[in-house]
C-alpha cells in the first residue's frame, strides 16, 4: 500500500484518548499546545484483521484463564524466519509485558549491584534507566560523531569494557535515536569484543522491521552462524511495527538452555503469567495479516523522512541523520541554538514536543529526536515551525 491510502484509511485523532503523546503534554512540557513529535509510537490504526481479531475475541464475552496458543508461536516463528532469516525454536521464546520490562529483567537476573554496564550513547533513555534504577553502573560511551553522522569507535568501546570491567553490553539494534542499522561487521567487531571479555549482551531489536532503502537488519544472534548466541538475549516485539505498544507483548529469545532455567526461576519469583489474551491476539492477528499495513507505514515514514531532509535543506548546519532504520529522526541545532535556549527555542517559539538530546545521554545536549510515523501534516506543521524560527535566528 502506498503512503496517500495508507494514511486515509488509517490515521486518527487520539487527543482524548489517554494517549500518552497527546494527553500528558501539559504535565511533560508545561503547556498543551505543542505538536507531539516524541514518544514512539503512531497515530495509525492497526490493520483491519488485529482489530477484527480482537471484535471477534471481544465478543466471545469468557475472558476466564487462558494459555498461550501455538498458533501465536508459530507467527512469532515465521515472521522472524521470513523478514530477517532468523530460524527460532518454541522454546527458545518468553513472552515479557515489554521489552523494557525484559532490559530490567536481564540487568537484575545477569548482573550484581555495582556491576559495570555499557551502553552507546546517545541512547534510548530507559536503557540509562534500567541500569542506574537497579543499582548498577552505568558506563556511557559516546558514538563517534560529526554532522549528522554517528560511527561505531570499537577502540572507545573496548578501552570501555576493559577500563570498567564492564559485564554487560545493552545494544540497540537498529539504533534509537540515531537511526543506524548495523552491520554484520559493525555486530561482527561488537560481538567479538564483548566475548573477549566475558561481556553478556542484551540486544533489543525492537525496531527491526523498519529498515529502509538497502538497509537491512540483522539478528545479533545470528552472526557468525550464532558463535555468540549463548551469551545473548534478544528481545523483540511487534509494537513498534504495528503500533500495538499498550497490547504489552513482546518476545524475548533465550537460546541457552542453562540461561533460561536461571530466566524462568527469576521471573517466576513474579509470578508473571504469560500474557494478556487481548495482546496475543493483536499481535498474532498483525503478524499473519499486516502486510499490506505494514509496507504502507513504511512508505508514510520514508516520505515524512525526506519531506523534513527538504523542509530543512537552507539550513546547512543543522545536521540531520539518516534514516537507516527506526523512525526516529536526530537533529542537530547546536550551530544555531545556544544549549540553555534548546527548551525554550523548541517549545516556545516552535511549539513542538520533542524528546530531547540529553535524555539520550549527557553529551547530547542541543539535538532533538523527532518522530516521523504521524501524519504528514503534522510533520510538515512541525517542520515549518522549525525552519521559520532558523530563518529568524539566522537574520538576526
Ligand atoms: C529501542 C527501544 N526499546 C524498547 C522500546 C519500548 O519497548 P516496550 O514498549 O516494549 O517496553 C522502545 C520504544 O520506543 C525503543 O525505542
Amino acid at each position: 500500500m502506498k503512503a496517500k491510502e495508507f494514511i486515509e484509511r488509517y490515521y486518527t485523532e487520539r487527543k482524548g484518548t489517554s494517549s500518552l503523546k497527546w494527553d500528558v503534554l501539559k504535565e511533560t512540557f508545561g503547556a498543551d499546545d505543542l505538536i507531539p513529535m516524541w514518544i514512539a509510537d503512531t497515530e495509525f490504526k492497526a490493520p483491519e484483521c488485529v482489530i477484527e481479531s480482537l471484535t471477534e475475541r471481544i465478543q466471545h464475552g469468557v475472558y476466564g484463564y487462558s494459555y498461550v496458543p501455538e498458533s501465536f508461536y508459530e507467527a512469532v516463528m515465521d515472521w522472524e524466519y521470513t523478514h530477517h532469516g532468523y530460524k527460532l525454536q518454541k522454546e527458545w521464546i518468553r513472552i515479557t509485558p515489554g521489552v523494557v520490562a525484559a532490559l530490567y529483567w536481564s540487568v537484575n537476573l545477569l548482573t550484581q549491584p555495582g556491576d559495570a554496564i555499557l551502553a552507546l550513547t546517545p541512547v534510548y533513555y530507559p536503557f540509562l534507566d534500567s541500569i542506574k534504577d537497579s543499582g548498577r553502573r552505568l558506563v556511557a560511551c559516546d558514538m563517534a560523531y560529526e554532522k549528522g553522522v554517528f560511527s561505531f569507535d570499537a577502540a572507545a568501546f573496548e578501552k570501555a569494557i576493559v577500563d570498567n570491567d564492564v559485564k554487560m553490553y545493552i545494544l540497540c539494534s537498529p539504533h534509537n535515536p540515531v537511526g543506524h542499522v548495523w552491520t554484520y561487521e559493525e555486530l561482527q567487531t561488537m560481538l567479538k569484543i564483548c566475548k573477549k571479555h566475558n561481556v553478556f549482551v542484551v540486544s533489543d531489536e525492537i525496531h527491526q522491521d523498519l529498515t529502509f532503502d538497502n538497509h537491512k537488519h540483522i539478528p545479533t544472534a545470528t552472526i557468525d552462524n550464532s558463535a555468540y548466541a549463548d551469551n545473548l538475549i534478544t528481545c523483540f516485539a511487534a509494537s513498534k511495527t504495528f503500533n500495538l505498544a499498550s497490547c504489552f507483548v513482546s518476545t524475548i529469545i533465550i537460546e541457552n538452555e542453562e540461561l533460561r532455567k536461571k530466566w524462568d526461576a527469576f521471573v517466576k519469583v513474579f509470578h508473571n503469567v504469560d500474557a494478556n489474551i487481548f495482546g496475543l491476539t493483536a499481535v498474532e492477528a498483525a503478524l499473519c495479516g499486516g502486510m499490506d499495513w505494514y509496507e504502507g507505514i513504511k512508505d508514510v515514514i520514508h516520505e515524512n523522512y525526506l519531506a523534513v531532509r527538504e523542509g530543512l535543506k537552507d539550513f546547512d548546519k543543522v545536521y540531520l541523520t539518516s534514516l537507516e532504520g527506526t523512525y526516529l529522526l536526530f537533529i542537530d541545532l547546536r550551530e544555531y541554538v545556544a544549549l540553555e535556549d534548546i527548551h525554550s527555542f523548541v517549545q516556545d517559539k516552535c511549539k513542538l514536543a520533542v524528546d530531547y538530546g540529553e535524555w539520550f545521554g549527557d553529551s547530547w545536549q542541543g539535538f532533538i529526536r523527532l518522530n516521523l510515523a504521524t501524519h504528514p501534516d503534522i510533520v510538515n506543521q512541525a517542520v515549518s515551525n522549525l525552519a521559520r524560527e532558523l530563518k529568524a535566528i539566522s537574520a538576526k
